[in-house]
């Protein structure tokens, strides 16, 4: 199928009715979101929702994450709804934070894949937020990369994944933030943390009285093991590069690299103390620069067919979290420690 672009700079709006039509006919559409790019459906559209699942390779077991432009859609797709979980949304929403909720049965079964629950986010990105408008429907809408490679966050990293295999893409800008949302379960006083993401740790702490961490969220599942958020039991993110996630100071790390004589992916600080290849992907004080670059420098490991590489780990707090639970992923689990 060829693989429409829809471009924002000229004709926004005609661009966004053109993709809400799209959705309205049971199309899959990529769609920017403040975080990395989504792949688009009808959370109402049983064959809708298999083509994400077929395009993107994903296995069925996983469920999806509904958008949703308004409370009143929420109200409509969640039922038993905690106080707590009105709470998050009025200090978080339109944001980056996915609520795990009991589904009333309202968006068709495979997005929940089988689970009870229904996972909503109302996302920041205006365009996002006017397409789910236009198409007064809720939006099952995963991350638009094949299945287990390094997540969007340009309309060109959907392209390089999905040309060809979906209806359109909607070519917004870059995402801001870089990294999936934070996903929580939800209940009257406490919160799940199931996927770390810009809503933090700290900032959960303003709204519930306990956040738990989930085991699964900085170790390897064990095989077979039943997790909380199906995401996380999959190799994820992971170029075709051999990764290693090194844990130390930066000298040690300097040193460490340069001994090994292969390719380091490092913070902007370590750059010129690298004596081969180096990759920047952020700067070691502000990790939401890592979050940003995260991705793409990833991509471009596999662009540039670099073979070995180690990645100076990130503090694994703040957003730092979400950069490390990402990481220890893409390397397989394969830590360094020095
Ligand atoms: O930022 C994001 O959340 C992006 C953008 C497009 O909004 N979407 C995204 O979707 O990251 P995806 O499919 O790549 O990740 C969804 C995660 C998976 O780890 C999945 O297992 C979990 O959310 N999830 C979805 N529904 C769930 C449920 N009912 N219970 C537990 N985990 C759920
Ligand atoms: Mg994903």
């Amino acid at each position: 199928m060829e693989t429409k672009r829809l471009y924002l700079c000229e004709s926004r709006e005609k661009s966004i009715n053109e993709a809400a039509e799209i959705l309205k006919g049971g199309g899959v559409v990529a769609i920017p979101t403040e975080t990395v790019y989504g792949l688009a459906a009808s959370a109402l559209d049983q064959k809708a929702i298999n083509s994400v699942f077929a395009a993107k390779g994903r296995p069925q077991d996983n469920p999806l994450i509904v958008h949703i432009d308004s409370i009143e859609m929420l109200n409509k797709i969640a039922k038993d709804v905690p106080e707590s979980a009105y709470r998050c949304a009025e200090r978080f929403w339109p944001g980056p934070l996915t609520m795990v909720l009991p589904s009333s049965g309202y968006v068709c079964k495979a997005v929940s894949a089988g689970l009870s629950t229904v996972a909503v986010r109302m996302p920041e990105d205006k365009t996002a937020r006017d397409i789910i408008t236009a198409a007064k429907l809720p939006l099952a809408a995963p991350s638009a990369n094949i299945s287990g490679s390094p997540s969007p966050t340009t309309a060109l990293h959907v392209l390089n994944d999905l040309d060809g295999k979906i209806d359109a893409v909607v070519m917004g800008d870059d995402c801001k933030v870089g990294v999936e949302s934070t996903v929580i379960s939800v209940s009257e006083n406490s919160a799940r943390l199931l996927r770390p993401g810009a809503v933090t740790v700290e900032m959960l702490k303003e709204v519930f009285d306990s956040v738990i961490i989930d085991k699964a969220i900085l170790s390897e599942p064990e095989r077979g093991e039943r997790v909380a958020s199906p995401g996380m039991k999959y190799k994820h993110y992971a170029p075709k590069t051999a990764l290693y996630l090194v844990e130390g100071d930066s000298e040690s790390f300097c040193s460490f690299v340069n001994g090994q004589g292969v390719a380091a992916v490092c913070f902007s600080e370590e750059r010129d103390k690298i004596k081969g290849e180096a990759f920047v992907y952020g700067v070691e004080s502000d990790p939401d620069t890592m979050a940003q670059r995260i991705f793409s420098i990833l991509r471009e490991l596999d662009l540039k067919n670099i073979k070995k590489a180690y990645v100076h780990a990130p503090e694994k707090s703040g957003v730092g979290l979400a950069v490390y639970n990402r990481l220890i992923r893409a390397c397989a689990f394969n830590v360094v420690k020095l």
